[in-house]
Order: structure tokens, then C-alpha cells, then sequence
């Protein structure tokens, strides 16, 4: 076990406004966390202070035991795995699937002169396997439906083994089956001992993949309670978050929220 993040008094404002206010919150190597929030809540911004792709206005941000600030996020990037959906529109339609992953082994996007190495082709290749996309490695990634767009751009943030995993609204857009079959993958990957930390954002306590341990609940860029999902995520705590009143239930793992008429 080992502390893979950590937020203390963070805070950060634009244009006067605060959209993260004292936020202090702990990852260990062993936890899987979802946020969870309403819209403009700051889980964006939470995610890209986290991988080090922004900075907070106070406070400190350790990730995987360095501080903030103190030094070149190009010396993480193998370290970490992310995917959000405003990098999968930065990707060329034509490259394929097989590269857009073997180019994360090198932390570029589009495929340059590398040369790679038999080992990263074998890695890829079991990474594409691992998120069933075996059969559209040879696809254009712009020829994907959204569910298989969604799980190449988690294999490839998990391509160079990374130490912690974010991913941002993975399953957002994505029809009933693919969310399904995407949440499977997840659980699985979640509850495996080899799995690095991760961490999720979601809207939905429906989309909490089981193997998940952890929740941060946020609302105005605070954090309305964070900790275990079964001490956490409860009635209460949803209503202080989303401003609503809910039926919540648990079923084989799974969350259901349902407003209180
Ligand atoms: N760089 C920025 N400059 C100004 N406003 C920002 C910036 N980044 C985020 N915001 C604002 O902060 C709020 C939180 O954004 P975000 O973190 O994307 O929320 P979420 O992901 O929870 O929907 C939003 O109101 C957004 O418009
Ligand atoms: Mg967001």
C-alpha cells in the first residue's frame, strides 16, 4: 500500500471564481474511487489538477509521492493512465487501433518513427485483448462506435502499466449494452489485485462498476463527504450533493437512485 495521491487546502479560482475550494482528499495504491457529482461540480478540474495537466491556485497536490509543481509532468506520463472524451476528439479518424495504443508506450499521439519493440507489440496486443478490441485492431479509430472508442482509449491509458488510472465519464453517450458490457470491464479490472489506484467520475450511481471502494462527493467545487462507498454513498449525502431527495438502493453491487416523490 502506498499513497498514490494527495489534495491539502487545494484551491482553485478563475476569473474570481472558486470552482475548487479547500478540497483535501487521500489515494492509496489500493482504493478505486468515483466522484461523483452534478454538472460543473469540478470533477473535471479535480481530474486534470490530479494528472498534473493544471495547477491549483493554493494548496498542495502530491501525485505518486511528488509535489506539484516541482516538477515535469512529461516525467510522469508513463506513471499515469487517463482517458476523458475531450482527448478521444484530438484523435486522428484514420489511425488505427493498434497504434493509437503502442503510441501510448511512448506518450505521443499519432504515429511517428518509432521504432517499437517486440515487448510493447506483445503488451498492446494483450491490452487490446484484455478490453476486446482484438478484433478491431486494425480498425480506424474513427470507424468505432462510441462504446469500442471508449475502451481504446482506456486500453490505451493503461497500455504503459500506469501507477494510477482516471478516466472521466467513461460510460457517458454510451447506449444500454455498451455501458453494461464497458461497466463489466471495469468491475473486473477494478477488483484485480494488479490493477492500479483508479479513479472515475460519473454522474450516475447506476455506473458505479462493482469493485469500486471508494467515493468523493462533490457539489460547487466542495467536497460534500468522501471515504468508503458503503459508509459514503448514502441518502443523505446524495441529497446534500445533487439538492434532491432519493430512493437509494443496492442490488449484486449495483447502485439505483431514484428521486423520493
Ligand atoms: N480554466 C477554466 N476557466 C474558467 N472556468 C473554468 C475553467 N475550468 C473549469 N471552469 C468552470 O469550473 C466549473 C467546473 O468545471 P468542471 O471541472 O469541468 O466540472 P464537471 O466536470 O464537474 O462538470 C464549471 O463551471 C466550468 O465552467
Ligand atoms: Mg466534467
Amino acid at each position: 500500500m502506498s499513497n498514490v495521491l494527495r489534495f491539502g487546502n487545494v484551491n482553485y479560482v478563475r476569473n474570481g471564481r472558486s470552482i475548487l475550494s479547500d478540497v483535501n482528499w487521500e489515494v492509496d495504491s489500493s482504493e478505486r474511487w468515483v466522484i461523483l457529482g452534478p454538472n460543473g461540480a469540478g470533477k473535471t478540474t479535480l481530474l486534470r489538477i490530479a494528472t498534473a495537466n493544471d495547477y491549483p491556485s493554493s494548496g498542495e497536490v502530491d501525485v505518486l509521492e511528488r509535489r506539484l509543481g516541482t516538477f515535469d509532468i512529461w516525467e510522469l506520463r508513463n506513471r499515469l493512465g487517463f482517458a476523458a472524451t475531450a482527448m478521444a476528439r484530438r484523435i486522428p479518424a484514420s489511425e488505427t487501433v493498434r497504434n493509437l495504443v503502442l503510441t501510448a508506450a511512448y506518450g505521443v499521439e499519432g504515429r511517428w518513427n518509432e521504432e517499437y519493440d517486440d515487448m510493447d507489440v506483445r503488451q498492446a496486443d494483450r491490452v487490446l485483448a484484455e478490453w476486446q478490441l482484438t478484433e478491431f485492431a486494425d480498425h480506424a479509430f474513427g470507424t468505432l462506435s462510441d462504446g469500442e472508442q471508449k475502451r481504446a482509449m482506456i486500453a490505451r491509458a493503461v497500455m504503459a502499466d500506469p501507477e494510477m488510472l482516471l478516466l472521466d465519464e467513461p460510460s457517458a453517450s454510451l447506449d444500454l449494452g455498451a455501458r453494461e458490457r464497458l461497466l463489466q470491464m471495469l468491475s473486473g479490472f477494478a477488483q484485480s489485485p494488479s490493477s492500479p489506484a483508479m479513479i472515475m467520475v460519473t454522474h450516475h450511481v447506476e455506473e458505479i462498476p462493482p469493485g469500486f471502494t471508494h467515493v468523493l462527493l462533490i457539489k460547487d467545487g466542495q467536497v460534500q463527504a468522501a471515504g468508503p462507498i458503503a459508509e459514503v454513498l448514502t441518502a443523505e449525502n446524495l441529497a446534500t450533493t445533487f439538492d434532491m431527495q432519493f430512493d437509494l438502493s443496492a442490488s449484486g453491487g449495483r447502485y439505483t437512485a431514484i428521486a423520493r416523490s
